[in-house]
């Protein structure tokens, strides 16, 4: 699973190589992780919704890593996720079941500024939720690794920007997060990586920090620069140019509401596109919004037809095939034949419009390069052969193989800031103290955990629209 002499990659660069074989090495500074589908019944943070039933939540669809943290190492299964930044983990707590972070059980755990000491009803020394420990996952350790530990809380590894991170709304001190610090110990050279979830069908896929899998797209890779909110780099979003629907009677686009930037969400199970656009790409296949469920439903037999759904950035495209949009209901909540499609309506309103999630994904390679702010992609490669890996390395053209697409939309206006953007209003909601001098009341403290959560609340996703097999 892992490459980690990184010693060895002082190994010279041969004269008159061509970009690509620069990075090509022979032990590349890559960490691959296997990625896993997996039902859960847990809540997670981000998925909620304060004005969607919960109880509809319940049977998500996650895609998951496993890492260690502490010392000896304890070992957790959390949700990847592109579309947040902080890793969180449940801590041990006699109420809440399940594997749980216990740091007194760590030798290598330090507890950070925020304490929420006394407020455990047996008076137990717990912290929280800020610490770092050192965390371990696909053969490689990172000590002083900054995560959260919550009791309650659902296991999340996000890999987006570090302006999102939790500490960066309380206090305005981002802290490095997974790939920067993965790049930042000198694992991989860049805070970068590749992501390919295999098909509908398939139970995983894998995340390569630091590298470029040739054998796991087809064509070229195309790079596109990722969409600031003014001058901040927020989500992983592109811009989206244009979707069209190819079928046996010939094909049709769609630009209204276009172009948006969209976040490519790992986090997300399904597609959320602004309402108009998605109601005519749910026309050409006959799927229909099933108010009731608040999901796209289509007959299960349209899967067996010749459709595709391809979406365009600035002219770099995608293409979805039906079959990687129509699945049963994981909960069995609908009528015989009946299937749930993978693009949802979402509301142009509260910025859950623009979330390309795993219907999308699965059909993508797409290489997240934070230190460029660019995303390149390529049609996926469902059955890859030998893996062919290669280093991202540093500066501008760190992304092997990666061609700029030529007029890219870089900027965009007047956008909705999209579901991970907090509010700056936000940054007033925990009255959790700082530093280890303070004491914190037990109401505060308990009044802080479900707050610390509330800027989750704010997400405006449609919390409902995330159950796909
Ligand atoms: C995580 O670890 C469990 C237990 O060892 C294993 O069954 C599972 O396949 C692993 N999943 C991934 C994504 O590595
Ligand atoms: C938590 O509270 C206990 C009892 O009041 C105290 O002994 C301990 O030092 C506190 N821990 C932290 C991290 O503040
Ligand atoms: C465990 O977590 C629950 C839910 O967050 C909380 O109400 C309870 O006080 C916690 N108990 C302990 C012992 O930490
Ligand atoms: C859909 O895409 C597949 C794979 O790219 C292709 O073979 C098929 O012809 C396409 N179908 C239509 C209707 O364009
Ligand atoms: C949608 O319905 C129309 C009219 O019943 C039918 O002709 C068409 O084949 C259907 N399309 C799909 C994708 O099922
Ligand atoms: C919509 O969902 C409800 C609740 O599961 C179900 O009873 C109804 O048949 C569904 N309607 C359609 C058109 O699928």
């Amino acid at each position: 699973m892992r490459s980690s002499c990184f010693s060895l990659l002082l190994i010279s660069v041969a004269s008159g190589t061509n970009a690509l074989s620069l990075h090509r090495r022979d032990v590349p500074a890559v960490v691959e992780l296997p990625v896993q589908r997996r039902h859960t019944s847990a809540q997670s943070l981000r998925k909620r919704d304060s004005t969607v039933d919960l109880a509809l939540t319940n049977a998500e669809i996650l895609y998951v890593v496993n890492v260690t943290l502490g010392t000896p190492p304890q070992p957790f299964s959390l949700q990847l996720d592109t579309g947040s930044s902080d890793l969180w983990v449940n801590a041990v707590n006699q109420t809440v079941p399940g594997p749980a972070f216990d740091a007194k059980s760590s030798s290598t755990y330090t507890a950070l500024e925020i304490t929420l000491n006394d407020t455990y009803v047996d008076k137990s020394t717990a912290f929280g939720p800020y610490g770092t420990d050192t965390l371990g996952l696909g053969g490689v350790t990172i000590d002083d690794f900054e995560f959260e530990s919550i009791p309650g809380v659902a296991g999340l590894a996000g890999v987006g920007y570090k302006t999102i991170t939790s500490a960066s709304a309380f206090d305005k001190k981002p802290y490095d997060n997974l790939p920067y610090a993965l790049a930042d110990k000198g694992i991989i050279k860049s805070p970068a990586y590749s992501l390919w979830l295999n098909d509908l069908r398939a139970n995983s896929g894998t995340i390569l920090f630091g590298g470029v899998n040739k054998a796991k797209y087809i064509g070229e890779l195309q790079t596109l620069p990722i969409i600031p909110i003014g001058s901040t780099y927020v989500n992983l979003a592109i811009a989206l140019t244009e979707v069209s629907v190819q079928g046996s009677t010939g094909s049709n686009s769609y630009t209204t509401s276009l172009p948006l930037p969209v976040t490519l969400d790992s986090g997300t199970s399904l597609t959320l596109l602004p309402e108009s656009l998605a109601n005519n790409i749910l026309n050409e296949v006959n799927a229909s919004f099933n108010a009731t469920l608040q999901q796209s439903v289509v007959d299960c037999e349209v899967a067996n037809k010749d459709y595709n759904v391809t979406y365009s950035f600035s002219g770099a495209t995608i293409t979805v095939g039906i079959k990687e949009l129509v699945a049963p209901d994981p909960q069995n909540r609908l009528p015989e034949n009946t299937c749930i499609f993978g693009i949802m309506p979402g509301s142009e309103s509260d910025g859950s419009s623009a979330l390309l999630g795993d219907t999308f994904l699965r059909s993508a390679y797409v290489v997240y390069d934070l230190g460029n702010n660019e995303i390149s992609i390529a049609n996926t490669n469902f059955n890859p052969g030998d893996d062919d890996i290669l280093e991202i390395g540093t500066g501008v053209t760190a992304v092997p193989g990666a061609t700029p697409v030529t007029s890219a939309i870089s900027i965009l206006a007047s956008q909705t800031p999209s579901s991970r953007v907090v509010p700056s209003s936000a940054t007033a909601i925990p009255t959790a103290t700082q530093s280890s001098t303070a004491t914190p009341k037990p109401s505060t403290g308990a009044a802080a955990i479900p707050s610390i959560n509330a800027k989750y609340l704010l997400s405006g996703l449609a919390g409902v629209g995330l159950l796909m097999v």
